[in-house]
């Protein structure tokens, strides 16, 4: 299975949103085998639920918090996440980490909210350039998935980001993104994950440099950010994911 997600990090307005998922939907086929996701912002989630869930499209919050309910101002609840339609969301993403204090402990919890919600969690990790620099990356991802040994096996969708690769232009190169997932792989197996976890690879993703990602045998697609905003290069990242 090959899985192509767009996060639309903290863009677009509802009239955009409309418009990006007109024109989408005018170029997407939905085909079995590969599963297209879009990650909008919270202010957006029913409206793209609404466009494109019933055409075969999962839709993710960007972030959920582990409590149901309380007093958490400007959090977003599992469960409201469902309630606007969405069927999975995304947790740990670099820019969490780092701009909002996402720590691993705070990320296995979500993780346990999420399946008791029904919903996906899509797993992001990734080294910085400097723990790359100081040959830390399998050790930084191997730490990252060591929260899957306090939540156990489930449902799950993980993808490598390196952070120095997002929004930077710099694609990770072929070697690189091939010993990372299968470092993951391995890592995933001995906390007992099902061996057909997909492992998404993220950064810098457009459709000129898909395709050699996606020889990589480990590669099972991409959560894709700068170029997903635009809808006809979104709809041709899937459909080379076919
Ligand atoms: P870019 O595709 O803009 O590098 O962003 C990747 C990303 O962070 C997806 O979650």
């Amino acid at each position: 299975m090959h899985c192509v997600v767009a996060n639309w990090k903290m863009n677009l307005t509802s009239d955009e949103a409309r418009i990006f998922c007109e024109e989408f939907l005018g170029r997407f086929v939905p085909e079995a085998g590969i599963e297209a996701g879009i990650a909008p912002p919270f202010t957006l989630l029913r409206q793209v639920s609404d466009l494109v869930g019933t055409k075969g499209v999962r839709v993710f919050g960007q972030n959920g918090h582990a409590e149901a309910k309380g007093a958490f101002t400007g959090e977003v609840s599992m469960p409201q996440l469902k309630d606007a339609g969405c069927s999975g969301v995304l947790l740990g993403h670099s820019e969490r980490r780092q701009f909002f204090g996402e720590t691993d402990a705070a990320l296995a919890k979500k993780i346990m909210a999420a399946w008791q919600w029904d919903l996906l969690p899509l797993l992001c990790i990734g080294e910085s350039l400097e723990q790359r620099d100081a040959g830390q990356t399998l050790a930084v991802l191997g730490q990252q998935l060591s929260i899957l040994a306090e939540t156990g096996p489930g449902p799950l969708w993980v993808a490598y980001e390196p952070v120095w690769a997002i929004g930077t232009g710099r694609r990770a190169e072929a070697p690189q993104v091939r010993e990372a997932h299968a470092f993951i792989r391995a890592e995933m197996l001995r906390h007992g994950a099902d061996t057909d976890v997909p492992i998404l690879y993220g950064g810098s993703v457009t459709p000129e440099s898909f395709p050699e990602l996606l020889a990589i045998p480990e590669v099972a697609g991409g959560l894709v950010g700068g170029a997903s905003l635009d809808p006809l290069k979104f709809a041709e990242l899937i459909k080379q994911a076919g």
